[in-house]
């Protein structure tokens, strides 16, 4: 087991396949990009693949979540998803995504077995997207979520952040269109990990104001509180239900005290939080001939340190180095 000194388990495995992108989040990266991670740097498949077996078969992870930068841009996913759903206890495999190429690629991750997808989707105005993501490929993302639920891949999740004068008069539509095609809509509210360095606290819309709009146009109930487990996202039903809406507090409502996640860098590093000040380097370990019996020492003290919550309200707050491009979403 994955346990950290205030009894946590780490069962939820984050991987960063890459930390490049084809989009621009203004949240997430500048518009000019970042230096990317030198290739050599990146963990190959047979690594990546090796930690995550380690990690399910000795460690005790259970769920397995894909992420980036953008995963759909490593040419060896499909590979990857295949390797990981055959492992035996066999983990919850899913995808977290900005949709850009799901609509070629949906059939093929659902044959190689993904369980699921989480897609970001932050605005529904062309216009807008250009603005918040810097290209234009709003109707790829869209294409994305539809093949996406074509392919059977359920309960597609689609994940908003709400931005002050960007998007913020959007949460009733992206709802209602989510509600439509049967997608789990998430808000989550804007945390601290742009490369830029450029989140301030008032532009973020938390998730009172998220809920006071949603409940101007919908009867929101509290999903059964139990439910929620270590998940970070407070679910509400949407008029009596089935129809249910996330909103994911991470800076106002933190959940840090029922975490269970851990993170691999695309470059190898364990990191206990998204919010960590220290990384334990596995690829280094790897490469110089570590045993799997090594890997699991290290890979258990990296997790035995984890700090109690992230303390972005606290005023000595640091900003994680890596941008979430590079930690994993
Ligand atoms: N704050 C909140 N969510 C973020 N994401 C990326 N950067 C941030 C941020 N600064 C979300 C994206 C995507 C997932 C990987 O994390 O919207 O859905
Ligand atoms: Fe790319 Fe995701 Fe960052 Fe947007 S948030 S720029 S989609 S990695």
């Amino acid at each position: 087991m994955l346990q950290d000194s205030f009894g946590r388990v780490a069962t939820d495995l984050r991987v960063s396949l890459t930390d490049r992108c084809n989009l621009r989040c203004s949240y997430c990266m500048p518009p000019e990009g970042l230096e990317w991670l030198p290739n050599p740097e990146l963990l190959t498949a047979d690594e990546i693949v090796r930690l995550v077996t380690i990690g399910v078969e000795r460690l005790g992870i259970t769920e397995v979540r894909y992420t980036g930068g953008e995963p759909l841009l490593r040419r060896e996913l499909v590979d990857i998803v295949t390797r990981t759903t055959a492992l035996v206890p066999t983990p919850q495999v899913s995808l977290t995504t900005n949709g850009i190429g799901l609509s070629r690629m949906a059939g093929s991750l659902a044959v190689a077995g993904l369980h699921r997808v989480n897609v970001s989707l932050d605005t529904l105005d062309r216009e807008t997207f250009k603005k918040l993501a810097h290209r234009d490929r709003l109707a790829d993302v869209l294409a994305g979520l539809e093949a996406a639920h074509a392919s059977g891949l359920r309960p597609v999740k689609v994940n908003t952040v709400l931005m002050r004068g960007i998007n913020d008069h959007e949460a009733v539509p992206l709802l209602r269109y989510c509600l439509e095609r049967e997608y789990e809509l998430r808000f989550i509210e804007q945390m601290p990990l742009d490369a830029q360095h450029g989140w301030r606290r008032e532009n973020m819309i938390t998730a009172d104001e998220i809920l006071a709009r949603l409940q101007a146009a919908f009867d929101l109930t509290d999903a059964d509180p139990v439910e929620r487990g270590s998940a970070p996202a407070e679910l509400f039903l949407v008029e009596g239900g089935p129809a249910r809406v996330g909103v994911i507090g991470s800076v106002t409502r933190p959940f840090c005290g029922a975490c269970d996640r851990v993170r691999l860098t695309a470059d190898g590093q364990i990191r206990n939080c998204l919010f960590a000040t220290d990384e334990s380097d596995l690829r280094s370990a790897m490469r110089s001939g570590a045993s799997d019996d090594e890997i699991v020492e290290r890979w258990r003290s990296a997790v035995r340190i984890k700090k109690a919550g992230h303390g972005i309200d606290d005023p000595t707050f640091l900003q994680p180095s890596r941008p979430m491009s590079a930690i994993g979403g």
